[in-house]
């Protein structure tokens, strides 16, 4: 049987960085979650040994990828098992987004709501729009098939190239520009990359419909957050769902927060009990099949 001694940061809470620079020195691997930055610092604290790195989490943005292949480390990680749980989050943030449902709950809670109005909290509704996915990957793909349903009509999406799965959606392929001034809701599930850093930009907001509504559950830093608070406040599109921004946790006097028209969340997108379990077994067997010179169930390919 495999043996090894195993140093754990027995908390939920993010190990401090002085912690991990001390606790990974002379490790054969690391588990780490996105909230470790593993920069050629950490890599260098923890030395020659470092073999594996094994996150738990389908995003690796925080994995300094060319020092990790410089020193031939094996990278695990945890894509599909949490394709079906951050899908329905998407989705669950596009309806309560495009039908302000936290607007609802507060104002039934703070007693403004007085009657029923013929255009009180209206909002905008999935049957007969258009859909617009920005990176039709693993996540994005799940989340259109959850939207069709609904009755959209138009499902586009943009990307680097056509993708043959997208058939199954009837998605149609379109340069981001025609999908941006085209689409009712626009959905980034694109991966953060040098490429899709800041993306979302004031050009970008701007070409979209001022009826349009923004979702982001991938990274933060694919959306420059000012020009959202400028597209969301100067009226160039209707509201944003974002379940993840920068910094993370947004601090609670961040301006977005203070927009009706805007709705965060804490990074919740795999946030179901039997998809974290999943997500911890998976990075755990990645980590010892990095370990044992073994094939790893889900191996990032650097
Ligand atoms: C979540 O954001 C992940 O990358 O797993
Ligand atoms: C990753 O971003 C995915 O789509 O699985």
């Amino acid at each position: 049987m495999f043996r090894c001694t195993v140093s754990l940061w027995d908390s939920d809470e993010p190990v401090p960085r002085a912690e991990l620079l001390k606790g990974v020195e002379g490790a054969h691997g690391l588990l780490c979650l996105l909230s470790d930055r593993i920069d050629a610092e950490v890599l260098d604290a923890a030395g020659p040994n470092l073999k594996v790195i094994s996150t738990m989490s389908v995003g690796f943005d925080h994995l300094a990828i060319d020092e990790i292949k410089k020193r031939e480390i094996r990278v695990g990680y945890t894509p599909d098992v949490l394709t079906d749980a951050t899908a329905e989050l998407t989705v669950a943030l596009l309806l309560a987004t495009a039908r302000r449902l936290p607007e609802g709950i507060q104002e039934v809670k703070s007693g403004g709501w007085s009657s029923w109005k013929p255009l009180w909290l209206c909002g905008y509704g999935l049957s007969g729009s258009t859909v617009g996915v920005i990176g039709l990957g693993r996540i994005g793909l799940a989340v259109a098939r959850r939207l069709k349903p609904f009755g959209v009509k138009r499902l586009l999406y943009s990307g680097r190239q056509p993708k043959p799965q997208a058939q199954e959606v009837d998605g149609e392929y379109v340069p981001l520009d025609s999908l941006l001034c085209e689409s009712d809701f626009v959905v980034v599930s694109c991966a953060l990359s040098p490429e899709t850093q800041g993306l979302c930009d004031k050009a970008f907001f701007t070409k979209m419909k001022t009826t349009a509504v923004f979702i982001n559950t991938s990274r933060g830093a694919v959306v420059n957050q000012e020009d959202l608070y400028e597209a969301l406040t100067a009226g160039q599109i209707a509201a944003a769902g974002l379940d993840v921004t920068t910094p993370e946790p947004l601090p609670t006097d961040h301006p977005l927060l203070a927009l009706k028209n805007c709705v965060v969340l804490p990074h919740i997108g795999s946030a179901t009990y039997s998809t974290r379990g999943i997500m911890a077994k998976l990075t755990a067997n990645n980590l010892l099949a990095g370990l044992t010179g073994e094939a790893m169930p889900s191996e990032l390919k650097l």
